[in-house]
């Protein structure tokens, strides 16, 4: 059993088989973690160019970490100090990074398809790390690395994803991914985040948390995204708190093992309160951790499809 593309673009187009390799293959890259000495030789030799045209702390640098201690080469480009400044396009950065004899770009863009585009331009092993409002994949995958480590299975638990579903790249690859392995998926938040035809995504819409919190296994709660000026989608931030907010007096009227996830960054005392953040029940750091060892796994399986790279 292999990956079929030569790319990782989204979880829309990978297979519930793909799915189950990477998140089994991410077990000892995880268990590799514990050990004194984490790096090992798969992509000894590889490159990996990590593009990304939008901030990060956690995707770039897992991403890093993660090529690293397969023992590649990584080349980051910080795009604000970069050539696109000079108005370089997207698919000329492309063929000078086919040029450098990249096997693998990592690429953060903006726009919707800009990994797809990347992926029909070069050879290289193209990993969407976020396109737009599109998908931002191996958050996804990671999202349900940790649900299955801490419920064995995927299938049959009940996932509420909460929040600005209308701008969230995060919300639509775990839709796809938790749909094609068996959840049971429910979307939360403002009607005017919510977007219009959402239920022929195999989803259930709701606008009051605290009408379905008993019966939920995990709440993933999605960051209200400042930049995108959605604070004129609502009332106000407090408000926004009032109704959507994931507080202590929620958790008291849900299961006990009710998981909170959040992909980061938060926005503490709106979209979440510092004290869920750090409960118990939070495993928001260990997505963090979980996150390397995934893109440690797509990264090997995908290192294969880079090997056959023919310059
Ligand atoms: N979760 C996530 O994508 O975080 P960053 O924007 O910090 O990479």
């Amino acid at each position: 059993m292999e990956l079929k593309s030569k790319d990782l673009l989204g979880l829309e187009y990978l297979s519930r088989k793909e799915i189950q390799l990477i998140l089994d293959t991410t077990i000892p890259f995880k268990n590799l973690f514990t050990r004194s000495v984490k790096k090992v030789p798969p992509l000894r030799g590889k490159t990996v160019v990590i593009l990304f045209y939008e901030p990060s702390t956690r995707t770039r640098a897992s991403f890093e970490l993660a090529a690293k201690r397969l023992n590649a080469d990584t080349l980051n480009i910080t795009v604000s100090s970069s050539s696109v400044v000079k108005g370089e396009s997207l698919i000329d950065t492309g063929k000078t990074l086919e040029a450098m004899k990249a096997d693998f770009v990592v690429i953060r863009h903006g726009m919707a398809g800009a990994a797809h585009l990347l992926a029909r331009t070069v050879k290289a092993s193209v990993i969407n790390a976020g396109d737009g409002s599109h998908e931002h994949p191996t958050q996804g995958l990671l999202d349900m690395f940790t649900m299955r480590e801490k419920f064995g299975s995927i299938s049959g638990l009940k996932v509420a994803i909460v929040g600005d579903i209308l701008h969230s790249r995060v919300a639509r690859s775990n839709i796809w991914g938790l749909n094609k392995m068996g959840a049971k998926v429910y979307v939360v938040g403002p009607s005017t985040l919510i977007p219009k035809f959402i239920e022929d995504l195999n989803v259930t819409v709701c606008y009051n948390l605290k009408e379905i919190i008993g019966e939920l296994d995990v709440v993933n709660i999605l960051r209200i995204q400042k930049e995108r000026t959605v604070e004129s989608l609502f009332p106000s931030l407090h408000e926004y708190h009032k109704i959507f907010g994931v507080t202590e007096e929620m958790l008291g009227k849900s299961k006990k093992s009710l998981l909170i996830m959040h992909p980061g960054p938060m926005n503490r005392g709106i979209e979440i309160s510092s004290v869920v953040a750090d409960s118990e029940r939070s495993v928001i750091t260990e997505q963090v951790t979980n996150g390397i060892a995934v893109r440690m796994s797509i990264l090997y399986l995908l290192g294969g499809k880079a090997s056959e790279i023919n310059y």
